[in-house]
């Protein structure tokens, strides 16, 4: 079943059209990737999936519904490209204004936050200032509050950047175990080799456009399809 379906989404800010018909969609139970180079419109789609911003045509169902729709964002997590929160309190009190606007009772709620905060090794900080957190920090934190209220559709806008390399390991490892759980994940990433590892099927967005859907058996491939992509539609015109 499709958890996500994107039709033909047209987007311009200005003269400038940003999106010129990006489709695809993703499986109930599937990671999927999102590659592209800086200014495709990876970002771009992600806020228009969200319903941040309205697109110009064309549509998102997420589980079958107008994404507009409150019934289906609360069974969406989100990591935005620049994680900002209100930075003037703790980690764990801004989990706590979290918990406030979710319908999971405290207990429980604290329970998956330990556990989640434990594996993305961020637990030591969250009575530090968010406003004291470094890059990865903040990268780290923003991934916890995306995945602590266990939503069936995790949508991570590059959840690898800025973090060391034990931090995208742990990333990579997590994305795995919420599929193990039966979540489904998306997300959009620059690092190839982690697209290969963790991904069930890609696909690759380039100047405004879906070129390839690449599916698991391909997927070893996808540095090669996305270079080869890149070279035939020409970098100089993309940026
Ligand atoms: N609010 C905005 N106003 C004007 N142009 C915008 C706006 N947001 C994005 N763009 C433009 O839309 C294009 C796509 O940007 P987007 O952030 O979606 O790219 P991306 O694929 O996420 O890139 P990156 O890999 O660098 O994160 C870029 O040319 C960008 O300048
Ligand atoms: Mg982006």
């Amino acid at each position: 079943m499709e958890i996500l379906l994107v039709k033909d989404i047209r987007k311009s800010f200005g003269k400038v059209e940003v999106l010129k018909g990006v489709s695809f969609s993703v499986r109930s139970g599937e990671v999927f990737g999102f590659v592209g180079p800086n200014g495709a419109g990876k970002s771009t789609t992600m806020k228009i999936i969200m319903d941040f911003i309205r697109q110009d045509s064309g549509e998102v169902l997420l589980f079958g519904r107008m994404n507009s729709d409150p019934a289906v964002k609360r069974r969406v997590g989100f990591l935005p490209e620049h994680p900002y929160f209100y930075t003037n309190v703790t980690g764990r009190e801004f989990l706590r204004f979290l918990q406030l606007t979710m319908s999971l009772e405290e207990s429980l709620f604290w329970e998956r936050a330990g556990y989640y905060a434990e594996k993305i090794q961020i637990d030591w900080a969250l009575d530090k200032k968010i406003s004291e957190y470094s890059k990865g920090m903040l990268q780290r934190f923003g991934l916890l509050q995306a995945v602590v209220s266990e939503p069936d559709l995790l949508i991570l806008d590059e959840p690898m950047s800025g973090l060391d390399p034990i931090g995208r390991k742990i990333v990579a490892d997590l994305i795995l175990e919420l599929k193990e759980n039966g979540k489904t994940v998306f997300f959009s990433t620059h690092i190839l080799p982690d697209v290969e590892r963790i991904c069930d099927r890609a696909c690759v967005i380039i100047d405004g456009r879906v070129t390839d859907l690449v599916e698991s058996g391909d997927l070893q491939n996808i540095e090669d399809i996305f270079m080869e992509r890149v070279r035939e539609i020409g970098l100089r015109e993309v940026l």
